[in-house]
């Protein structure tokens, strides 16, 4: 069974991120029932800013983050939703990225879902593709989903452009699936073990 990781990155507890990381469950269930996956709300659940001390392993940080790298280090891929803030992606998202390496989740395939109130959403993922990736090497798809008046995006679906939206992440879904089966055989790979430039090259 393919294990899917879902990070809701939002900081608001009862988030639209988090409504559309419910969406992306169920959508999982119809279009790749061999995969389970699990959400993480940081809006429910906030991870502390990074600092210092997470290198040194500190108990506190070893607590904080337990949870965090199980997860990661379980799953076959990832959907990683990033919510617009005043033309951002929320801090939140990056801030995951810092605690996620190599070891835990590097060339795993992983989805970028854009979430905006507006008609924004594409400068959060312009900046999770531009930067977060280098040291944990997270690979990310192509194509990604970009979910507009994301407060409306839910059952039954009913306007043109949350049937699009819809469609967007079912596409996105299934691709991850496809990819989530044969990138193990990269991570298993002598090049991949070796990992001669652990910050990037
Ligand atoms: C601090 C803040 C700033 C926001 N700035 C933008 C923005 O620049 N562009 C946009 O499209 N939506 C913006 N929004 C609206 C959010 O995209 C919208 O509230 C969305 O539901 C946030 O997702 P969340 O509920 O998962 O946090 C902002 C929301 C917040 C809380």
């Amino acid at each position: 069974m393919d294990n899917t990781l879902i990070l809701s990155c939002s900081h608001r507890k009862n988030s639209v991120s988090k409504q559309v990381a419910d969406v992306c469950q169920e959508r999982i269930k119809i279009f790749s029932a061999d995969t389970q996956a699990t959400t993480f709300d940081f809006g429910e659940n906030p991870l502390p800013m990074w600092n210092e001390e997470v290198w040194n392993e500190s108990p506190q940080w070893q607590q904080d983050l337990a949870p965090l790298r199980e997860a990661a280090e379980a799953c076959d891929s990832l959907i990683v939703i990033v919510p617009e803030y005043a033309g951002m992606v929320a801090p939140m998202a990056k801030n995951v990225m810092l605690f996620l390496t190599t070891e835990l989740i590097g060339h795993k395939p992983a989805v970028l879902v854009g979430i905006s109130a507006g008609i924004g959403g594409s400068y959060p993922i312009a900046e999770m593709r531009m930067s977060g990736y280098k040291n944990n090497r997270i690979l990310w798809l192509p194509d990604h989903t970009i979910i507009r008046s994301a407060g409306d995006f839910k059952a039954p679906f009913e306007s043109a452009r949350q049937k699009e939206s819809l469609e967007h992440l079912d596409h996105s879904i299934k691709m991850l699936s496809e990819y989530a089966k044969v990138l193990p055989a990269v991570r298993s790979s002598q090049a991949f073990i070796n990992q001669p430039f652990p910050f990037g090259m």
